[in-house]
């Protein structure tokens, strides 16, 4: 058996009377990578930022090649070399690779700009991160922007690389080339702890599989030992069932949305979205399959009245709307989830606050907002929608999923006649992904129009009734989700044009 880098002992760590990590004991070996699971608030981002020293345990020890250690601060961390990559990246836009690499390291003013860059590029290689020390961070693709990530942790030495849920923001193409470099990593001797919602990305990468559950261990598995459905039932609790949809075929087509010839720009004048043209009806899923990056959110941007376009038209039950005016969109019935779950709370207010904030005129009488009927409208929607928190909790401090769940019940409970998701369920754990698509299917039944622009074609199959694909910010095939063939839509959706619609 190996020495261990890192020995967690007896870690635990308490926000008010929430045992958020209770006595977890964990070895990290050199030239491993650990996938850590677990149900949203099981506590997988607490317990890396122990290790990361952003916060201090209650209890226990960390033991560092033999010796106990305390981390006070990330620096402290990072010279005992624990490098993190957290989901937000702290990238410096403005500023080149080898300038965000070499950020904040003592003695690194001193190097000119030809030596700075040469070391920069020497660590990218050593590891193979396909990265140019001399580009902007501004003109990098996120997948591209977590590589720079990747590489300040390595440039600083780190041993134990931790990353936290790194693939949610990735495409496909993406999460295969980290795999590359993680693997690479492992090669030389690293130990990685990577945090996924994806089973299947667990599997695929990882040797040992630990999994929490309501801030305990439950389980360490070595992974070959194991499967998806093992695991999904070692961090619920139980076995848990993936929503059907009712196939049954809505009769009446009423167009609820329509999108006329909408056309965007960007900042260099190219096309991001080209003449598109669609119609949403009442009671179905209309699911858009596309990479990221091909129009999609411009077109989500546009149908929830955040971006005004080009040209073209968007009307709700036949009426033209006013484009660019999000109020509007509101106030006609349009709901909205947005891509970025944290856009859409302000982090710093209460649960109770966030629950009602698009619902203020109902409760405001005389302009004086009523504490009361916002205190028992939020602890409705806490209770109707499973939420695991209490009105007055702050916001910031609820797990991914929880915040997931705010959104839904504000936009939700307004019976929108149209609801536009984007990626609903990024992030999400099993529980709260099969409940997320319930409540859309749910508002499917009750006669609205649902639009769902996801990554997953697995969610888009298994929801929609109709598929749109999208490429170059053009819609390139439609189809009956009946009908629709997975490797088709995959064709289409990276660009081939050989492929009979
Ligand atoms: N700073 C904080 N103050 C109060 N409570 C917190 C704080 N940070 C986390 N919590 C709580 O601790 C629990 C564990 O949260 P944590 O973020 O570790 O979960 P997670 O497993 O990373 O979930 P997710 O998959 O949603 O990211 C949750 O109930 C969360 O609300
Ligand atoms: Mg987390």
């Amino acid at each position: 058996m190996p020495i261990p880098f890192l020995s967690i002992k007896n870690l635990s760590k308490r926000f008010g009377s929430l045992s958020a990590n209770e006595a977890i004991s964990l070895e990290l070996y050199p030239a491993e990578v650990l996938a850590l699971l677990g149900e949203n608030g099981a506590g997988k981002t607490t317990l890396t930022k122990m290790l990361y020293g952003i916060y201090q345990p209650d209890e226990g020890e960390l033991i560092l090649a033999g010796s106990p250690v305390r981390f006070r601060s990330p620096a402290d961390a990072i010279r005992h070399g624990i490098g993190f990559v957290s989901q937000h990246f702290s990238l410096v836009p403005s500023f080149t690779v080898a300038e965000n690499v070499v950020l904040g390291r003592e003695g690194s003013a001193l190097l000119n700009k030809k030596v700075l860059n040469d070391k920069v590029r020497q660590t990218a290689e050593h590891f193979g991160l396909a990265l140019d020390p001399t580009s902007l961070i501004r003109d990098l693709s996120v997948g591209e922007q977590q590589r720079v990530e990747i590489l300040k942790s390595l440039y600083r030495n780190c041993q134990l690389l931790i990353l936290d849920e790194p693939t949610a923001v990735l495409t496909p193409q993406d999460v295969d080339k980290l795999f590359e470099t993680l693997r690479n990593l492992q090669n030389q001797g690293l130990s990685v702890i990577i945090i996924t919602h994806k089973l299947e990305e667990a599997i695929a990468i990882s040797q040992r599989v630990a999994v929490l559950r309501l801030g305990k261990l439950v389980g360490v598995e070595q992974t070959q030992n194991t499967n998806a459905k093992a695991l999904a039932k070692l961090m619920v609790g139980r076995d848990s069932v993936p929503v059907t949809r009712n196939e049954q075929h809505h009769q009446e087509k009423t167009t609820v949305l329509a999108a006329k010839g909408l056309t965007v720009k960007d900042k260099r004048g190219l096309t991001t979205l080209d003449n598109v043209t669609l119609e949403l009806h009442a009671g179905e899923v209309l699911g858009i399959a596309g990479v990221a990056g091909n129009g999609q959110t411009e077109l989500v941007d546009i149908l929830t009245g955040m971006l005004k376009p080009e040209k073209g038209q968007v009307l709700l039950a036949g009426k033209t709307l006013d484009l660019g005016n999000t109020r509007a969109f509101e106030v006609a019935g349009v709901g909205r989830i947005p891509e970025d779950r944290l856009k859409g709370v302000i982090a710093d207010l209460s649960v109770a606050e966030n629950l009602t904030l698009e619902h203020i005129p109902q409760f405001s009488k005389t302009g004086h907002l009523n504490a009361k009927a916002i205190r028992q409208e939020a602890e409705n929607l806490i209770t109707t929608f499973q939420i695991k928190a209490k009105p007055n909790d702050k916001t910031r401090t609820l797990s991914g999923g929880n915040i997931q769940k705010i959104i839904l019940a504000r936009t939700l409970s307004k019976n929108p006649s149209a609801v536009i998701a984007a990626q609903p369920t990024r992030g999400l754990d099993i529980g709260a992904t099969n409940f997320v698509h319930e409540q859309l299917l749910a508002q499917k039944e009750r006669g609205a129009g649902v639009l769902l622009l996801s990554e997953d074609l697995d969610e888009v199959l298994r929801l929609s009734d109709r598929i749109l694909v999208i490429y170059g910010g053009k819609i390139v095939g439609e189809f009956m989700a009946a009908e629709a063939e997975l490797e088709t839509l995959g064709l289409l959706m990276a660009g081939s044009k050989d492929v009979a619609a």
